[in-house]
């Protein structure tokens, strides 16, 4: 999610969260904003890095973002958020794409005629987290509404919500939706769509071990450490006007590791037997070689970690 407001003043910041390597294709950049011609303006830059699809956010219901009449708060100007569809649509050959909420609370709960309306603008799909904006993550999403918007809509419609282990995928696939969105559930469990996979293959999901587990940590920190310092060229699209730039490591960079193992890490360890422990101990890494440890005696020593030794010989 980037702003259109940023790719259209080519802040460097917002180039760069949209940038995308070539294994992540199909590539759909989403982007916020509520004023047609910057959306439009926007959806050019996205297409100018070459992505596949420019998808528009109408679900974030974060202040700082719906104040400016963007993220959610377009669901409450429906004829508006038409009009920047129908901006973005004119302006791209790309496809042009929606996420929405149910709507804005249980009183505004407008998904299916903003569904509706944004595909006769000239979206090419829609997706539908099934909660109100006022719901934020509590409770749970609403499928009787995601299913009626997908038998509605001749577009494709896709839902999101509440898929935490691949049978909830399955079952939701079940729904009429195109397709599921899959959110918190990847963040605690990465190979949740490779298991849902398996059973769309009638084949019994595969089990994860916890070395699996483990080394799919150590690999992210070693991806963390090389990202814009030893990549092969080119292996980063960018836009036209930002160079490719690599930095020299620096004792900031290793923090900065920390910080985004630190952040998965709040997703990942739920559901893992003492998972709080690890989350605890993550939080306290004080270099790289600590996270390492950590990681790697947590997920040899099982349900008896003790973070405090941390023996680098015991792995
Ligand atoms: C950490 C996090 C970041 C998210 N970022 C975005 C985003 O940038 N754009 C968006 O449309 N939805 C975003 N979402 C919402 C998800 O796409 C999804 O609709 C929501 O989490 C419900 O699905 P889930 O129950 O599978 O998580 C985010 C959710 C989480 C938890």
């Amino acid at each position: 999610m980037v702003s259109s407001e940023g790719l259209v003043r080519g802040i460097d910041r917002t180039l760069e969260y949209a940038e995308y390597t070539e294994p992540e294709r199909p590539i759909s950049i989403q982007i916020f904003g509520g004023d047609p011609d910057k959306m439009a303006a926007a959806a050019q830059v996205v297409e100018g890095m070459g992505a596949d699809i420019v998808d528009v956010n109408m679900g974030c219901p974060v202040p700082k973002i719906a104040k400016h009449h963007a993220g959610c708060s377009l669901m409450r100007e429906p004829a508006h958020a038409a009009t920047v569809i129908a901006a973005m649509t004119k302006a791209v050959k790309i496809p042009v794409t929606v996420k929405m909420r149910a709507g804005w609370n249980d009183a505004e709960k407008n998904a299916s005629t903003l569904a509706r309306m944004v595909q006769d603008a000239g979206a090419a799909a829609v997706a539908v987290h099934g909660r109100t904006a006022a719901q934020s993550y509590s409770g749970w999403a609403d499928w009787d509404l995601v299913a009626r918007i997908a038998d509605e809509l001749t577009i494709p419609v896709f839902g999101s919500g509440d898929c935490i282990e691949p049978e909830h995928v399955m079952e939701r696939l079940g729904s009429g939706v195109e397709g599921v969105l899959v959110g918190r559930g990847v963040l605690r469990n990465p190979w949740i769509l490779s298991q849902a996979a398996d059973l769309a293959a009638g084949r019994t999901p595969r089990v994860v071990t916890r070395a699996e587990r483990g080394q799919f940590l150590l690999d992210y920190v070693d991806l963390l450490l090389t990202e814009r310092i030893r990549e092969p060229q080119g292996f980063r699209h960018t836009a036209a006007d930002l160079a490719q730039v690599f930095r020299p490591a620096h004792p900031g960079h290793a923090r900065w590791v920390i910080n985004k193992v630190r952040a998965l890490g709040s997703w990942y360890t739920k559901g893992l037997e003492s998972g709080s422990h690890l989350r605890t101990a993550i939080n306290g890494a004080e270099s790289v070689d600590h996270l390492r440890e950590i990681i790697s005696t947590f997920f040899c020593a099982g349900a008896d970690f003790d973070p405090s030794p941390c023996a680098a010989s015991s792995f």
